[in-house]
């Protein structure tokens, strides 16, 4: 493995190089600050060869697929169930078909709450999720509760943000008919122990739906080893475009499922009274998709797969601990969530006590430094935490130690700035 000697911490990435691919690392901010991107659980920054291969799509091959039987329509369609293929391999899918389309983990998980939801859930049925689950995977829950009379509960968080288990095991009962849990939270970054869910809901014959939208990017992800059901995330949070994700589901759970969206290409026959569906996964994707989305989606597993997803994990655990044991040397800021890197992704929620997170980030973007500040679309945890907010820097493969202490120097700086 390459080392990067020109850090003080040996990396087992080649930061430099990998840096390289991913031009926008190069943009300055605010009279000319070197960009310091520390917002990679909101979006990840995009590489050269993701942004070739969407744009050689547009170049030389852009057409409508699946109905054409012109030679670009032919090699439209041939690059993007390519794409699907190369998406099923990173991930271990048994097969592609059960791999479908989404514009990402919001429309996947709402494609599970109401096209499997509405079909097998009745009153009273018993959907259990978690406190600290994105708001994409709260909302849909609650409006087929609201629709249908489910059960919706919640496994509550524990003062470090890690699930309460032994709750767990008493809310998930055998009219639990799915568990669906974030596998790392955007708002904590703590990773969630999976097995022990999937134990608790297989024991009780539930349906496991696993919201994998921050740790796609970051662990490595065996859909079949899990054993879960249905699996979400989205390509922008791990170097691919916007607007295009995965929902993965079992094929018997797909061909029960009515879809949800009605149109073109999800059909074999239409006649004025009624319509028949095409198999799985055309079923589920009505209308034109996302083409160079998916070809870029399928690009970026390439990159990751290319550089390593072990690697990626432990040059994120290296940089997420120094970064940690940093941010406890400053008075007044307090870290929540796992001070244990290998219990957290590399995402870092903190406030500085008496300053609202919004000046800290103010303040930091003057200095070139990109951080998100807010309740991350996670408002329970704010709730649980009792704070309104919080500033959250989230790492990716291309971060640095260096930038870490651009982070702390700064955030030194916001301190004798609002005093
Ligand atoms: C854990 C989690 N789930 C779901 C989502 C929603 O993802 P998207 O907005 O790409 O649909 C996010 C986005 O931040 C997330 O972090």
């Amino acid at each position: 493995m390459a080392t990067n000697k020109s850090q003080s911490m040996t990396y087992s990435l080649d930061i430099e190089k990998i840096r390289r691919d991913f031009p926008i690392l190069r943009r300055e901010i605010s009279d000319g600050k070197p960009l310091v991107y520390l917002d990679n659980a909101a979006t990840s920054q995009t590489p050269v060869q993701v942004i070739a291969d969407i744009t050689r799509f547009y170049r030389d091959h852009n057409a409508n697929i699946h109905r054409g039987v012109h030679t670009l329509s032919i090699e439209a369609t041939e690059l993007h169930e390519s794409a699907r293929r190369k998406i099923a391999r990173f991930f271990n899918a048994p097969t592609s078909d059960e791999c479908i389309f989404t514009s990402g983990t919001t429309e996947s998980i709402n494609l599970v709450a109401h096209a499997w939801g509405r079909q097998h859930l009745k009153k009273g049925d018993r959907v259990v999720i978690t406190e600290i689950e994105h708001h994409s995977n709260i909302v849909p829950w609650q409006i087929l509760r609201d629709e249908v009379g489910i059960e919706l509960k919640y496994i509550p968080m524990l003062s470090d943000g890690t699930l309460d288990m032994d709750y767990a095991s008493d809310l998930i009962t055998t009219n639990t008919k799915l568990v669906a849990v974030t596998a790392m939270s955007n708002a904590l970054g703590n990773i969630t122990e999976i097995s022990a869910v999937v134990d608790l809901a297989k024991k009780a014959g539930a349906l496991v739906l696993l919201d994998g939208a921050q740790s796609a990017p970051h662990l490595k992800t065996d859909i079949q080893q899990l054993d879960i059901d249905f699996f979400a995330c989205s390509a922008h949070k791990m170097l691919g475009p916007t607007g295009i994700g995965l929902l993965w589901a079992k094929m018997e759970h797909l061909t029960t499922m009515k879809p949800l969206m009605g149109g073109g290409d999800m059909i074999l026959t239409v006649s004025m009274e009624n319509s028949t569906w095409a198999d799985i996964p055309a079923k589920f994707e009505a209308g034109t998709p996302n083409i160079a989305g998916a070809i870029g989606f399928g690009a970026a597993c390439d990159y990751l797969t290319n550089v390593g997803m072990e690697n990626i994990r432990n040059h994120e655990m290296q940089i997420t601990q120094y970064a940690i044991d940093k941010l406890q040397r400053i008075e007044r800021v307090r870290i929540f969530g796992p001070l244990d890197s290998k219990k957290r992704g590399g995402v870092i929620s903190f406030n500085i006590e008496g300053i609202h997170p919004h000046d800290v980030g103010q303040v930091l973007d003057s200095d070139g430094i990109a951080i998100r500040t807010g309740h991350h679309c996670a408002q329970p945890i704010m709730s649980a935490l009792n704070v309104p907010a919080t500033a959250r820097a989230s790492f990716y493969l291309y971060n640095t130690e260096k930038e870490v202490d651009k982070l702390t120097e700064a955030l030194n700086t916001v301190i004798e700035y609002f005093g």
